[in-house]
């Protein structure tokens, strides 16, 4: 009997050698940890439990049969992050260079169909050189494989992919079509086709890095949700992403115990400029009114004019979405509507409530962005919020113009509960602009047109520059203090806990993407 453990003692051991020492120290000397290391650190200590350690491939092409590799590539299992249940797999790069063929394909669908029968969500860890090119097309298979589970997990279970290495051709897509993407600075890169490639075909020099790195990704094509400044830092911001998210689309996010205390913020009195053009950080509002040192912001460097992220308001998770006065001026581009549009509809998917912070000026008139489809991308956002049946509420600090009014929540498509600050401007545009058009022949004719065009403006400011025509109407709920802000909110998000909505019986909608 003995000799028999032994032998599984002797497997084991190999397969925790995966590419061995050499492999392990070159990984090491490129500032990465080892699939297996990384997962120790991931998860709660002592709580993962492996998954096709002994798992191999079958193929012989290529020298392959000389190089049979326990766990064939990539690690996968189970275990808890704070306590709850989470499925990972982990590439490790030491081994083949973490390259992705039928047997470590077929492992990593087996742990994300775990993951939906079970209800929880899965974290994946890339580092791998892409499609084994040994295996041929049983490879592309695997990807397949991957991105159909993907999508069938989509807004069902929460996917988080972090990329820690080399992450190119079509492997991309899974996660892409992952919930959040997290990309390592200096040792992490995307891309559909490399320098290499990209030389050939367009003549184009450019390194892996800007082509494709953490910070490319992070503030120029939005692929990268969050960057980390190394592996630690990594695993610290993916262990704090899982304490905001639920574990599947049927339950809520984690409730965190709140004591109640003064509820005021005086701060917030005092933060609107008494010029109505002159900018200000929406994240101060933002930090002023949730819990403290409780946010998580996504997309930090992209799209700057609109602010999103996790928060905690009262111990409850919600989803904020704010202009951004201090860049651009808040503007709506297609950027940040599309920025918007897939966060309000990951919250949505998963139960999130959210919290709408608007000062907004409209949407960017110009060619480039008329060009590239401004209609489409600004309609995204629309769509969101209108199809999202989680509690929403709007807070309206400044200017709501325009038809960016309607998009940021507003009570007609469907929010919950609209305030309005007594700063807020709601109205068509602006009053100068609104002057020089509804006025303009007065203005043309009057001996001092400047001044007449002055008292024209005064008098459309009056009449709509505030918030109480469309308090009047109903359109927002009530306009309060600033300070009294957070109160406000802690008292709907309790009163909406059990709100019920549902969109018509349908297939699906068709959202313009
Ligand atoms: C098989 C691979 C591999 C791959 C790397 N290795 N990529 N083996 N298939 N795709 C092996 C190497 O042969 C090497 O083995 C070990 O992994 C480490 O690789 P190195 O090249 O020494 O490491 P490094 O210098 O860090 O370079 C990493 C790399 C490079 C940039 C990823 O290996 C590379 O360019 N690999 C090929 C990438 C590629 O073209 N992949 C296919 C993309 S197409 P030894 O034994 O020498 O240590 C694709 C399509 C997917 O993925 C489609 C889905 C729909």
């Amino acid at each position: 009997m003995n000799e028999k453990f032994e032998e599984l003692e002797n497997r084991t051991a190999k397969a925790l050698e995966g590419g061995g020492a050499a492999r392990i120290e070159a990984q090491h000397s490129k500032g990465k940890l080892t699939a297996r290391e990384r997962v120790g650190l991931l998860l709660d200590e002592g709580s993962f439990q492996e998954i096709g350690q002994l798992v191999t491939h079958r193929s012989t092409a290529f020298g392959l049969d000389k190089q049979v590799f326990l766990g064939d590539g990539v690690v996968t299992g189970f275990g808890t992050i704070d306590g709850r249940l989470v499925y990972v797999f982990s590439q490790d790069f030491t081994v083949l260079g973490g390259s992705l063929a039928e047997a470590h394909a077929a492992k990593i669908a087996r742990i994300m169909d775990l993951a939906l029968k079970n209800g929880a969500p899965v974290i994946g860890l890339n580092d791998s050189g892409g499609a084994r090119i040994q295996e041929g097309v049983v490879s592309l298979a695997g990807y397949a494989d991957i991105f159909y589970r993907n999508v069938r997990s989509s807004g069902v279970v929460p996917q988080i992919s972090a990329i820690l290495g080399p992450c190119a051709g079509g492997a991309v897509y899974s996660p892409a079509l992952t919930d959040f993407v997290l990309m390592t600075e200096g040792t992490s890169y995307m891309f559909v086709t490399g320098p290499n490639v990209v030389k050939t075909v367009t003549h184009e020099e450019v390194s892996s890095e800007a082509l494709g790195g953490a910070s490319t990704h992070a503030s120029k094509s939005g692929v990268a949700h969050f960057t980390a400044a190394n592996e630690l830092d990594a695993i610290r911001q993916l262990r704090r992403l899982m304490s905001y998210l639920p574990s599947n689309c049927e339950e809520d996010a984690p409730l965190v115990p709140y004591q109640e205390g003064n509820e005021s913020r005086p701060l917030l009195d005092s933060i609107i400029p008494a010029n109505p053009n002159q900018p200000y950080d929406i994240r101060e509002v933002l930090n002023a009114v949730i819990d403290p040192d409780s946010s998580m912001e996504v997309h930090a460097e992209y799209a700057r004019n609109m602010v999103i992220g996790f928060a905690r308001v009262a111990g409850q998770v919600v989803g904020c979405v704010a202009n951004q006065p201090a860049v651009l001026a808040g503007v709506l581009d297609i950027d940040a509507s599309i920025k918007a549009a897939r966060f309000v509809r990951f919250c949505d998917a998963f139960n999130i409530p959210l919290l709408v912070f608007v000062d907004v000026p409209g949407f960017l008139p110009g060619t480039d962005q008329e060009w590239r489809g401004i209609i489409n991308h600004g309609a995204k956002l629309l769509y969101a919020f209108s199809e999202a049946t989680v509690p929403r509420i709007t807070v309206i600090t400044r200017k709501a113009y325009g038809g960016a009014y309607d998009v940021m929540n507003s009570k007609h498509i469907g929010a919950d509960m609209n305030y309005a600050w007594p700063t807020a401007e709601i109205a068509v545009m602006g009053a100068k602009g609104a002057a020089e058009i509804i006025f303009k022949g007065e203005i043309a004719k009057a001996e001092d047109p400047q001044a007449k065009w002055k008292e024209r403006e005064l008098e459309y400011q009056h009449r709509f520059a505030n918030p109480y025509e469309a308090a009047a109407r109903g359109y927002v709920d009530e306009v309060i203090r600033p300070s009294e802000t957070r109160s406000r909110i802690i008292h709907a998000l309790r009163m909406l806990r059990n709100k019920v909505d549902h969109m018509p019986k349908r297939k699906h909608g068709n959202i313009p993407l």
